[in-house]
């Protein structure tokens, strides 16, 4: 392809995101009210500074991408933003990873307080089941959206992996189980969410299942790496700080290059298993790609 052709190509991709994302962060302010009262002003600013919504454009391309309209499920989309905003709310409390910036903002406990950090996390989690349980699908299909989010976020998901993170004493070979739960759980949760809204048959789920384990973990490990390698003002939070708070990052236990050669595996594995659901949707398989080789 000529250099003028992948710019092109570039732009059309950017101007994709661009309007999607755009789309998104006005669907996820929604009925939010930040003059109401303090809790709601956190809420409100835990959603109104910019993340990278990679959750609500993978579901939303993911949807695009087998033809369906996206607009009609951004119900869901926010729903699993909430989650994902009241996780990093938690993470970045004093009690856990103690960080004071974020998405290049004071993290929210810094700009309101600790209790009202911790009750806008719990807020937002009943936010999500309740704009999940509007959205503009049949019941039995909310039901079972539901049901695998819940499940990727619980006990033997995120919230499980979390608390093995603040466990960890140093055993390195819980690392990528710890990965696997705490972040590529909800990723998972989010591709088998739009298999559902696709009724897709059971032997694609499966193997979008595996292709949102794999991105998922090497997600995660870009994250580590970012941590150690990253540019504080594009990745918008502290860094070097894992392994001032003995955090299981990957990078740190395994080294650069092994992480580094492990993340180029997870992504070709990951494309395998997108291959198998015949995806060739390029705002999708990008997305994909920026996540195993994310500057930000
Ligand atoms: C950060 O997630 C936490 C991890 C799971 C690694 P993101 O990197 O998606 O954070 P935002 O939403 O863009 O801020
Ligand atoms: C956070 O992992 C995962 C979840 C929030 C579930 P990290 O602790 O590495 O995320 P950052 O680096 O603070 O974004
Ligand atoms: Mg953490
Ligand atoms: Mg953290
Ligand atoms: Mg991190």
């Amino acid at each position: 392809m000529s250099f003028l052709k992948l710019l092109q190509n570039q732009i059309i991709m950017d101007d994709y995101y661009k309007n999607l994302t755009d789309r998104v962060n006005q669907s996820l302010l929604q009925g939010i009210n930040p003059s109401r009262n303090y809790l709601e002003g956190a809420v409100y600013y835990s959603l109104s500074v910019k993340g990278k919504r990679l959750r609500p454009l993978l579901f939303l391309s993911l949807i695009e991408g087998f033809g369906q309209s996206p607009t009609q499920y951004i119900d869901i989309a926010c729903g699993i933003e909430y989650i994902h905003t009241y996780s990093l709310i938690h993470d970045d409390l004093p009690t856990m990873d103690n960080d004071d910036f974020r998405r290049g903002m004071p993290t929210v406990h810094k700009q309101f307080n600790e209790p009202i950090a911790l009750l806008a996390g719990d807020t937002l989690l009943t936010l999500a089941i309740e704009r999940i349980s509007k959205a503009n699908i049949s019941e039995q299909k909310t039901v079972r959206i539901i049901r695998i989010l819940t499940s990727c976020i619980g006990l033997r998901g995120m919230a499980g992996g979390q608390a093995m993170d603040l466990e960890f004493k140093g055993e390195k070979e819980k690392i990528f189980k710890i990965q696997r739960m705490k972040t590529a759980d909800l990723i998972r949760g989010t591709l088998l969410s739009a298999a559902e809204i696709l009724d897709m048959p059971d032997d694609q789920k499966k193997a979008l299942d595996m292709a949102g384990v794999f991105i998922g973990i090497a997600f995660q490990m870009a994250d580590d790496l970012l941590d150690v390698i990253g540019d504080e003002h594009k990745v918008g939070k502290r860094l070097h700080k894992d392994e001032l708070n003995k955090s299981p990052n990957s990078v740190v236990f395994y080294g650069r290059e092994f992480i580094e050669e492990k993340i180029d595996i997870l992504y070709q594995k990951t494309l395998e298993k997108l291959k198998e659901i015949e995806i060739e949707f390029p705002p999708f398989l990008n997305l994909i790609k920026k996540m195993a080789y994310r500057s930000r």
